[in-house]
């Protein structure tokens, strides 16, 4: 599946966001990630601007609740009209079913035609083996979990998972070829990794089997953002 890349818009506040937004041509759509930082700060409201203004939002707010509150939660996110929004897939099955009843009801009631997608954090990529397993006390290896969380978000009927794109094959072969694997931890080869660790370029996501890329970063710190939107777009699409 070849789309986008969603830019992560990790910003402290709206005016550093549209700051950013004046290095694009106006009439650009683009496919934006808000999470916490933002919203937190500058609320709904913030998500409905950017979806006024013509690009689609991916809201990553990770919920993890008890099933009604996220039920309920969900509702409230439906209606603001986001494309993907997500979970954390160790809320369980009956959270994540609740997740996704509450966001296809509220999206009903907003009016919008595209059916939002639900996807699951599986393991946070700033957990690791030995964390999990002595804090978390889950006897298993880190990719065994994922495979087993990604196989519990399938069976809830969420779309997909957060990952990295060197686990979306197996995931794929472990769940379905539909199942969406969106990835962060992209880079370009001169790129600087910041605290991400295994990264990969676009073209390799794409040849990875990932559905969606994840960038933030090395477009929002880049000298000429668009230009480097634009290219990292066409590696995306393997127009390069
Ligand atoms: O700047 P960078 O390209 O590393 O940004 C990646 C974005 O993806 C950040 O917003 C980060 O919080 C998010 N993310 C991640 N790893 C995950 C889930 C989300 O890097 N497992």
């Amino acid at each position: 599946m070849n789309n986008q890349p969603i830019i992560a818009l990790d910003f402290p506040d709206r005016l550093s966001m549209s700051h950013f937004f004046t290095f694009f041509p106006k009439q650009e759509k683009l496919f934006v990630k808000v999470g916490m930082e933002l919203f937190y700060k500058e609320g709904p409201q913030v998500v409905e601007q950017l979806i006024d203004q013509g690009h689609s939002v991916f809201l990553d707010l990770k919920l993890h609740d008890i099933p009604h509150t996220v039920y309920r939660a969900m509702r409230n996110l439906g209606k603001l009209g986001v494309s993907i929004t997500n979970v954390h897939a160790s809320g369980g099955i009956e959270m994540m079913r609740a997740a996704k009843e509450g966001l296809l009801e509220g999206a009903q009631e907003s009016g919008k035609k595209e059916r939002p997608k639900l996807i699951a954090v599986t393991q946070l990529t700033s957990t690791s083996e030995e964390m999990m397993q002595k804090e978390q006390k889950i006897p298993l290896g880190l990719l065994e979990c994922v495979l087993s969380y990604a196989q519990l978000t399938a069976k809830a009927g969420l779309d997909g998972v957060v990952c990295s794109a060197l686990e979306a094959k197996d995931i794929h072969s472990q769940t379905h070829p539909d199942f969406i694997c969106l990835t962060p931890g992209i880079r370009l080869i001169e790129d600087n990794n910041g605290d991400q660790k295994r990264v990969v370029t676009p073209d390799q996501a794409r040849a990875l089997t990932a559905n969606y890329i994840v960038v933030g970063r090395p477009i929002t710190k880049a000298q000429q953002p668009y230009e480097k939107y634009q290219q990292i777009n066409q590696l995306w699409n393997g127009e390069k």
